[in-house]
């Protein structure tokens, strides 16, 4: 194995909103008086939740199971009225929601002020678009697909945002489809890079490598599709979260071994699998 260079996917690991998200968190952890809890899990990587709990951030599913003390909300954001309840309680929130979340959110109030009827192009019941809809009054629908639309009796003004983590693919399929059927069609773009750049990179180095493991959560959607994406250009391709996992038999044979990570994967993570591969290969 005296030839195998291992290379990692030029973008891989936390998205901004994510890192931003564990920072305040870990500085809540340090500083808040009182408890801290986070309102769901504050990622998808069940070593980072564990991290969490023993630097004393707890976990509740709803506001009415916390007490008292600071309250997280997670990158993906809420609906308004989640914030209203607990200040309403006394907590103190800490909101984590990602820039690049509210924007989707501003966008979306803006557009109804307007007198638009809102489109949410995305995943209907995902917490994110759940948040979106918070802000976007009674009359907005969830389309996931141009079929959604059928049956949709739209307004002359139609509004669209899209949840951060669409395809561009899903939103022109979306709105070639509703240009035909409305008279003003405005499209407020708001689909963030960080998943499409994760999934090109894993692309372009899993058509490369012998083997690619992927980092991340088993419970994280975005890294199983990174995982999904490398295994149909590298069958060698192996879905961890822990580097404790790594063989040295993957490796027999190989001249190219690719890494990527998910949007919920800290850098630490990548560092750990690295050292661990040198480790393993170490005569
Ligand atoms: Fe924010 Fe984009 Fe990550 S919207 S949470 S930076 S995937």
């Amino acid at each position: 194995m005296a030839d195998l260079r291992i290379e990692v996917a030029s973008h891989a690991g936390v998205c901004y909103g994510v890192e931003r998200a564990l920072k305040l968190a870990a500085h809540a952890a340090e500083s808040a008086r009182g408890s801290v809890t986070t309102l769901g899990p504050l990622i998808h990587n069940p070593i980072v939740v564990r991290d969490l709990e023993s630097a004393g951030v707890k976990g509740a599913q709803t506001v009415d199971e916390v007490e008292s003390g600071t309250l997280i909300i997670r990158a993906h954001g809420v609906v308004p009225q989640v914030i209203d309840q607990a200040r309403a309680k006394g907590l103190e929130v800490l909101d984590a929601t990602c820039p690049y979340v509210k924007k989707v959110h501003m966008a979306a109030e803006k557009l109804v002020r307007e007198g638009y009827q809102l489109i949410v192009v995305g995943e209907s019941g995902h917490p994110e678009v759940e948040g979106i809809l918070g802000h976007a009054g009674d009359a907005a629908h969830v389309v996931s697909t141009p079929r959604d639309l059928d049956g949709v009796d739209l307004a002359r003004k139609v509004g669209v945002v899209v949840q951060t983590t669409q395809t561009p693919a899903n939103l022109a399929a979306i709105v070639s489809a509703l240009a035909l059927r409305t008279m003003d069609l405005r499209v407020v773009n708001t689909i963030c890079s960080a998943t499409q750049e994760r999934q090109d990179s894993a692309a372009e180095l899993a058509s490369r490598a012998d083997v690619m493991i992927i980092i991340g959560g088993k419970n994280s959607g975005n890294t199983r599709r990174l995982a999904e994406i490398c295994m149909d250009r590298c069958p060698r391709t192996h879905h961890i979260e822990d580097s404790s996992e790594i063989q040295r038999t993957w490796f027999e044979g190989v001249a190219l071994v690719g890494i990527t990570a998910g949007a919920s994967t800290p850098g630490a993570h990548i560092d750990a699998a690295l050292a661990c591969i040198n480790r393993l290969l170490e005569p």
